[in-house]
């Protein structure tokens, strides 16, 4: 469903350059008609709803749910935020890729990773990037919490880290978090992390991660 909003952010997309480039038509299309969004909050009977904020800018992103609950399939998806050009279109993306074709089911839907959306997105720029895992973040959270109402606590997937620095209890998911802000070397991600300061001994295995997630976020065309 299309619907044109009001931000609280002046919409300038022409203007928006990032060190990867202008953003795709596909984006603009998204920004300007974004498609799921949430309007009538009070009246929608969601089954599941989540919530995350972004470390790298402080924005919010709701996402709430309808759940067919013999099939599993998601047959409705909406979305709320106050982020940027980037978090709007990447959410209203993510939101037809859940509902289009009948809809994903859960399991298919928990999958869900920003470079799918930003393959259909046709990119964004290298800097917007973290805007892009607010969507799916929040739906793994909503798709969670139906898994919580329905008494399937079994089910509930909570994103864990693996401990990269020992010393400082630094986990791949920090640095994953330091390079989607920008972070594009090992000096910028212990500017944002001190990984390594404490326990050395992981510094290669960090180089080796940073390559990993600026190969899997900033090289999306
Ligand atoms: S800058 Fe905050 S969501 Fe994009």
């Amino acid at each position: 469903m299309k619907q044109s909003i009001k931000t609280t952010k002046t919409p300038d997309v022409k203007s928006q350059k990032g060190e990867g480039g202008f953003y795709s038509d596909t984006v603009k299309e998204h920004f300007f008609h974004p498609h799921n969004f949430m309007v009538d909050e009070a009246g929608y009977k969601a089954d599941g709803q989540g919530m995350v904020g972004s470390p790298a800018c402080g924005d919010v992103m709701r996402v709430w749910i309808k759940v067919d609950p013999k099939t599993k399939k998601i047959t409705d998806c909406r979305w709320k935020t106050f982020g940027c050009a980037s978090a709007i279109a990447a959410t209203s993306m993510m939101s037809d890729m859940v509902i289009e074709k009948g809809g994903l089911t859960l399991e298919k839907a928990r999958q869900i990773r920003p470079q799918d959306i930003m393959e259909r997105l046709g990119g964004l720029p290298a800097r917007k990037i973290h805007c892009s895992v607010l969507g799916d973040k929040a739906l793994r959270a909503a798709i969670n919490d139906y898994y919580r109402k329905t008494g399937q606590v079994d089910k509930i997937e909570i994103e864990q880290g693996r401990i990269i620095d020992k010393v400082l209890k630094i986990t791949d998911h920090d640095i994953e978090e330091a390079v989607l802000e920008g972070a594009d070397t090992l000096e910028k991600v212990q500017a944002k992390t001190k990984v390594g300061t404490g326990d050395p001994a992981c510094i290669p295995e960090v180089e080796q991660l940073i390559r990993f997630y600026k190969e899997k976020y900033c090289e999306t065309k």
